[in-house]
């Protein structure tokens, strides 16, 4: 500036052009640190922008990958339901020459044994049988309203046939009124016998067992508590993995059939320890029809 203010003496002219370059040039200055500016950020936007793009494409391969898996799975689920329903048949036939050979009261002791052996493991080769397909091919509930009073009755009486009842108590806890709910009787009465077969099981020694149904938070909410051994935290995350078991003759399909079942009806099944001793699984069911198929 002082440079042209001392030409602006000796050639005006001059001197008028360089004072109406000087804006010019702080202008463009200010535009191209402006437009750099911009571009730097540009280009940041940019590099993010294509991280973020090989972050989705790596999830989006691994999504894919799982879908190729989860459907092999479900192929190979459909093959074994096929072939779980194929072998019962002869199963079946086997069971039924096993009794009538067992009949045969002139058999030698020996043989005895082997077919009292054949009728054993083929029932619980049945019992795996119609557990897996329980599973595999769950049918869908045929909705109705259900007493759940008389529910809970009658699985109480069914376990208490089905089992050696020595030292095991089990009750129905003070019945509070509940409402009727719709869903599958003879589904619930299994998923409910599950639960309740586990207590006794998980009692060799004997115990309570205390079957509760009450109204919270507008589900019905069933709970089963026992005093038995009870599940090790760490393994409490697997007991409804299909096949699971810590039982010599269990096949681990009752809880994941008692999940998928309670599932099925829009409700949730859950395990919690208790404070003293022993389980308690809760079930809580919509009271009105939410069933899925
Ligand atoms: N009330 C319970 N107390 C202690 N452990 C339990 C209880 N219920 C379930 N479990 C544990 O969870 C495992 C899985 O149970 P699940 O009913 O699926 O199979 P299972 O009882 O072993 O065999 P299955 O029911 O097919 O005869 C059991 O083996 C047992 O270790
Ligand atoms: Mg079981």
């Amino acid at each position: 500036m002082p440079d042209i203010l001392q030409t602006s003496h000796e050639s005006p002219d001059y001197a008028i052009e360089q004072i109406i370059e000087l804006p010019v040039l702080c202008l463009v200055g200010v535009l191209t640190g402006v437009f750099s500016d911009r571009d730097r950020k540009q280009r940041r936007d940019l590099q993010t922008t294509t991280s973020r793009l090989s972050e989705v494409y790596v999830e989006l391969q691994q999504n894919f990958e799982q879908m190729k898996r989860a459907e092999r799975m479900f192929a190979v689920g459909q093959l074994a339901a096929g072939l779980a329903h194929e072998i019962r048949n002869p199963l079946g036939s086997v069971a039924g020459a096993a009794g009538i050979l067992q009949r045969n009261a002139n058999l030698e002791p020996k043989h005895k044994e082997c077919v009292e052996i054949i009728n054993k493991e083929s029932q619980r080769l049945n019992r795996l049988l119609t557990d897996f397909l329980d599973f595999a091919r769950p049918r869908t509930p045929e909705c109705q309203p259900i007493d759940v009073n008389a529910l809970l009755d009658s699985v109480l009486k069914l376990a208490a046939h089905g089992i050696d009842m020595e030292g095991i108590h089990l009750r129905r806890d003070a019945g509070v009124p509940v409402p009727q709910i719709e869903g599958d009787p003879e589904m619930l009465e299994q998923m409910l016998l599950n639960l309740v077969m586990n207590a006794i099981q998980a009692m060799p020694g004997g115990g309570e067992i205390v079957v509760s149904a009450a109204l919270h938070q507008g589900k019905l909410l069933i709970r089963v508590r026992d005093q038995g051994c009870g599940i090790d935290a760490a393994l409490r995350d697997k007991i409804f993995d299909p096949f699971f078991t810590t039982k010599e003759s269990g096949t681990g399909l009752g809880l994941p059939v008692a999940h998928q079942i309670v599932e099925q009806h829009g409700g949730i099944l859950t395990a919690e320890p208790n404070p003293d001793a022993g389980m308690t699984f809760s079930v809580a069911l919509p009271t009105t029809r939410e069933v899925r198929r």
